[in-house]
């Protein structure tokens, strides 16, 4: 039903070309999780900064809750003008970009301070560069968060209990190659994953905490440790073509209003984590804190020989954050 709303919206707006219009009186904008989700926060936030700071002259209309598709026909529907800007997962944007999965490099970040220096740096910038080549405008990283793994089976302690759990992946090949490192059996799906994990279709999934309260999959998933493997961020878009097009006030307003939101909703993400994980327990999760990380270290190491690295531009950008 998503698809094909998704599919009736591309073609409507293909035909009418209203969002490829050269003038920002109303902005289009997907999200694919729903109100509450860390990307629903920021998107609200940009478009309550866009709307004051154009004193009502521009207003932003928020598609969410899956309302066009999944993240890879958001990005399409993006690229194509259909759509005008995005806040999407990193995990789905490698088969568009395939540079930017360096930020998703297992176990790179130590900590939220670090990501910040990154993210914000001169590294962060020249990844929000090399969207240009597949059309989008990259604006800001808002935060998804550190992802932790949960499981219906049981506790997992060394990345050999991950083994063999069938597990929901990003519809990303950097994110299924990561799993088949750890041994498990992983499998690329859209959001939401809630049916398929109460079906036992798969046993596992990996997400920041707040997924895990916003879509109450304590319900189920026993089973959560925190493995912090990745960090996800959000990278939040706009249709190329569509935002050159704007008067240079135009896009000076909604660049800096989606820094602003990013900056915003970072702070905010991250001091909702410890309730998350009280919310969890409290919920009857079995909480495994203290993970031995070394051993999911060492099956990773093998993703930097791989060939989805041996491009000089991602080697050069992942040997600069290692830096
Ligand atoms: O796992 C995912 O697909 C993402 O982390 C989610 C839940 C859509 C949030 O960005």
């Amino acid at each position: 039903c998503a698809c094909l709303f998704a599919c009736l919206f591309l073609v409507c707006m293909l035909v009418t070309g209203l969002p490829l219009q050269a003038s920002a009186a109303q902005i289009s904008l997907a999200v694919v999780t729903k109100p509450g989700s860390a990307q629903y926060i920021a998107a609200a936030k940009f478009a309550e900064l866009v709307k004051e700071r154009s004193n009502g002259a521009t207003t932003v209309k928020i598609f969410h809750s899956g309302a066009l598709g999944t993240e890879t026909e958001m990005l399409q529907q993006i690229q194509l003008g259909a759509v005008q800007m995005g806040i999407i997962t990193l995990g789905p944007f490698d088969t568009f970009v395939p540079e930017v999965k360096v930020v998703a490099f297992p176990f790179l970040f130590k900590d939220h301070a670090t990501v910040d220096r990154v993210l914000d740096g001169p590294v962060g910038q020249e990844i929000l560069k090399t969207l240009e080549s597949a059309g989008f405008k990259g604006l800001a990283f808002s935060e998804n968060g550190f992802r932790h793994l949960t499981n219906s089976r049981q506790p997992v302690h060394t990345a050999m209990d991950a083994g063999g759990l069938k597990i929901r992946v990003m519809e990303s090949t950097f994110h299924k190659e990561l799993w088949r490192a750890l041994g498990a059996n992983p499998t690329p799906m859209g959001w939401p994953i809630y049916s398929e994990l109460q079906q036992h279709t798969i046993d596992a999934q990996e997400n920041p905490l707040w997924v895990l309260s916003v879509y109450k999959l304590y319900e189920v998933q026993k089973y959560l440790s925190l493995t912090g493997h990745v960090y996800s961020t959000h990278i939040d878009i706009a249709n190329l073509g569509w935002f050159n097009s704007l008067p240079a006030d135009q896009q000076t307003l909604i660049a800096t209003a989606m820094h602003d939101a990013a900056i915003f909703q970072r702070a905010y993400n991250r001091s909702q984590e410890a309730a998350n994980l009280e919310e969890m327990r409290a919920n009857g999760m079995i909480v495994e804190e203290h993970p031995d990380l070394q051993s999911f270290r060492d099956r990773v190491a093998k993703l930097r020989d791989m060939d989805m690295y041996a491009a000089p531009a991602t080697r050069a950008l992942l040997d600069k954050i290692l830096e």
